[in-house]
């Protein structure tokens, strides 16, 4: 079926998440945080990415309620940051990100990291969130294989998401596949390389084959490999721009040379460095 901006991923407990959305890591707090949502919002985003690290939940949560639309129209994801790892701190932090974003219920709550030592006590704590139906879907970020196999061998729930690190500069297979045969949607964080890659000449010739911008082409291009993709701006233009990606389609020969520019980059950080 063709790809729409409505798209969504089913996620393993039958919650239905949108294919695409917008980041607001980095987007400052206050206005900048509420207009950059309330655009996204009007060009037909209707998922938006935060964390408590990001500082701006409370603009999140402003913005999605003034903008009208349904509670169950727009999915709202927020993470568990480092500091708050633990049985109880988590429950407590994920209260207090509630409370920030000031919804009834979270629709995707994620580990943001494997902290190790802490991450199974928290894994049991979001367990115990989702079966209160506090939050609609768990999952975590920057799990690789290691950790989810820990992850699993450990715990009753499977994670519904695994947010990760993924453009073609860095596209791991061993952590989507393991994903996918354990029924895990991945989520690509960092999709735009957060803009160290939009000269590359490479990408630059495809883009113009299809009279389409680079970071289209690198939207599309998780789109159509059914990663969930959440570029991040805080420009108006440039949010309208990333959601003009559902009236084209990279041909499949294209899609195996951007396959191919993969380099194990990491414009963020290495999650195989935390055991
Ligand atoms: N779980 C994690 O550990 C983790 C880590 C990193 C990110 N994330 C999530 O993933 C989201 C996206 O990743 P990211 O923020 O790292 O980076 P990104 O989406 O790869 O890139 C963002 C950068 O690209 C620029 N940009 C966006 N659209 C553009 C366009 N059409 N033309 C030119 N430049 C454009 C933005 O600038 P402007 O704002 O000026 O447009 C910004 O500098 C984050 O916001 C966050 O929600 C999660």
């Amino acid at each position: 079926m063709a790809l729409t901006i409505d798209s969504r991923v089913k996620l393993n407990n039958g919650v239905e998440m949108p294919l695409f959305g917008l980041g607001v890591w980095q987007t400052p707090a206050g206005a900048t945080t509420q207009r950059a949502v309330k655009a996204a919002l009007e060009a037909g985003y209707r998922s938006i990415d935060t964390a408590k690290m990001y500082g701006n939940e409370a603009d999140v949560g402003i913005a999605v309620r003034e903008s009208g639309l349904p509670r169950d129209e727009v999915f709202v994801t927020t993470k568990l940051w480092n500091s708050d790892h633990g049985y109880d701190s988590a429950l407590k932090a994920f209260d207090g990100s509630l409370k920030r974003l000031g919804l009834p219920t979270m629709d995707l709550y994620l580990i943001h990291w494997p902290v190790t030592g802490a991450r199974k006590d928290t894994w049991r704590a979001m367990e115990r969130i989702l079966k209160e139906g506090k939050a609609r879907a768990i999952g975590v970020s920057n799990y690789m294989v290691p950790h989810l196999e820990e992850l699993l061998a450990n715990s009753k729930v499977v994670p519904g998401v695994n947010q990760i690190e993924l453009s073609p500069f860095l596209y791991p297979k061993d952590v989507i596949d393991f994903c996918r045969k354990n029924g895990i949607a991945v989520e690509a964080y960092s999709p735009l390389t957060k803009g160290h890659r939009l000269g590359d000449k490479r990408l630059a010739a495809v883009a113009q084959k299809y009279r389409r911008s680079v970071p289209q082409i690198l939207i599309r291009w998780g789109l159509q490999h059914e990663i969930i993709e959440i570029p991040k701006s805080a420009k108006e233009e440039h949010i309208q721009e990333n959601a003009r990606v559902f009236d084209f389609e990279i041909r499949p020969e294209d899609m195996r040379s951007m396959d191919a520019l993969s380099e194990g980059l990491h414009v963020a950080w290495d999650p195989m460095d935390e055991p």
